[in-house]
């Protein structure tokens, strides 16, 4: 078994793993955030870890020695192990592309609600709740459909059509609450809380960043152990991007690599609420702003991983930028033609690597990779005027091709 302990982000205190126990008390929810550390000694020490490492294909439990779970579902073995492409793009050569819109529920979320599940399950647990602009929820809801546990789901009535179909079908109980995901959020977390019920939400439950980090260990490994110089990432409450900069940082902690990338972390200009936080500066302060944006999965006014994101940010050597709605539309439709089809913060990668080109920053010789978190065809309205509705007759189309 995996051993490890859990230490707050902020007073740096210790703590032993428990049932119950999700972020350190003394300083509340946001400031206090845990890490979770493993044995990295012993990690380091063991050769045979290198060898047992896939290229391709594997599911993210190959890398169950730098996980926190002991369980097991059916549906693990189909999470994570998404592809990793190279295009020429944009001036650039050989970009990585992560795309993690392949999962079976089509987000990133996949990788955090599997940890989610297999942790409920170690524990006992008989109900897990989740709070989400959408992906996180109909990723639980979807994989839990083959464990006898309840699911409970409060998410924005707003919501994408095809994020609330993914949480009917599943047979999730489903409260679509209006307000905006920051209300939803406060509104779940202290009935979820109070009833004991097993908690699914990323930014407070410390071992759900664990099932994220794995996209960073697999763009390693399937860039036969090279670490690219930049790795883009849409943000939100923040946790995705923390995720990748603890796997790179662990990779290179048990010797695997020799560097981490700059993680250059991308959000909505109409509400930037963590790249708000880090041009503030340190010491690094919760945020809450107001705002909106066609990008539902990051429109985050009051993040609440916002310490972690930009302490490691920071450490990576890496910053954040934002992107307008226009910028995200075009974004995708860039995207699109490389045959890769994402929803607007499955896309805000592209756009911000458009951006640093443009401004100089990145240059035709660094190694640049783009971490797409989710499907387009979760959100299809967002492409509303940019997709034709021109249609033919029979006659019409016999016509032209004559
Ligand atoms: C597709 C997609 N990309 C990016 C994010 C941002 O992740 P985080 O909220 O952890 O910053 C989300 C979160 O919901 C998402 O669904
Ligand atoms: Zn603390």
């Amino acid at each position: 078994m995996t051993t490890y302990i859990l230490r707050c982000i902020t007073c740096k205190k210790e703590f032993e793993p428990k049932p119950g126990l999700y972020y350190c008390e003394d300083c509340g929810k946001i400031m206090g955030t845990l890490e979770v550390i493993y044995d990295y000694e012993s990690l380091k020490a063991d050769a045979s870890i290198k060898e047992r490492l896939f290229y391709n294909k594997a599911s993210m439990y190959q890398f169950d020695f730098l996980l926190p779970t002991e369980s097991k579902l059916k549906l693990d073995e189909y999470v994570g192990g998404t592809p990793l492409y190279k295009f020429d793009l944009l001036g650039l050569k050989d970009v990585l592309v992560k795309y993690d819109g392949s999962n079976p529920s089509s987000s990133y979320k996949d990788r955090a609600s599997s940890i989610a599940i297999n942790k409920a399950i170690d524990e006992g647990n008989e109900i897990l709740f989740c709070a989400s602009t959408g992906n996180a929820a109909s990723s639980l809801a979807m994989l839990n459909a083959h464990t006898p546990m309840k699911t409970y789901i409060f998410v924005p009535a707003a919501i994408p059509a095809g994020k609330r179909a993914q949480l009917e079908i599943s047979g999730a109980e489903v409260y679509a609450v209006e307000g905006t995901y920051d209300e939803v959020y406060d509104l779940s977390l202290d009935l979820g809380l109070e009833k004991g019920w097993y908690c699914r939400h990323a930014a407070i439950n410390p071992y759900l960043l664990e099932g994220k980090k794995t996209g960073a260990f697999e763009i390693v490994i399937q860039n036969n152990f090279e670490v690219p110089d930049y790795v883009f990432i849409g943000v939100g409450d923040g946790t995705v991007v923390s995720s990748l900069y603890k796997g790179f940082w662990e990779f290179k902690e048990i010797g695997l690599t020799d560097k981490i990338p700059k993680i250059i972390g991308v959000q909505a200009e109409g509400i930037p609420a963590i790249k708000e936080a880090f041009e503030k500066g340190k010491p690094y302060k919760p945020i809450s702003i107001s705002g909106a944006t066609l990008a539902d999965s990051i429109s985050v006014g009051k993040p609440r991983d916002v310490i972690k994101a930009c302490t490691y940010v920071e450490a990576s050597g890496g910053y954040f930028i934002s992107l307008n709605d226009a910028e995200i539309l075009d974004a995708i439709k860039e995207l699109g033609k490389t045959g890769i089809f994402a929803e607007p913060a499955g896309a805000v990668p592209y756009g911000g690597l458009k951006k640093l080109i443009y401004e100089g920053k990145i240059t035709k010789t660094d190694k640049v990779c783009l971490v797409i978190t989710g499907n387009g065809l979760k959100d299809v309205k967002a492409l509303e005027g940019a997709i034709s509705k021109t249609t033919f007759t029979a006659e019409e189309v016999i016509e032209r091709f004559e």
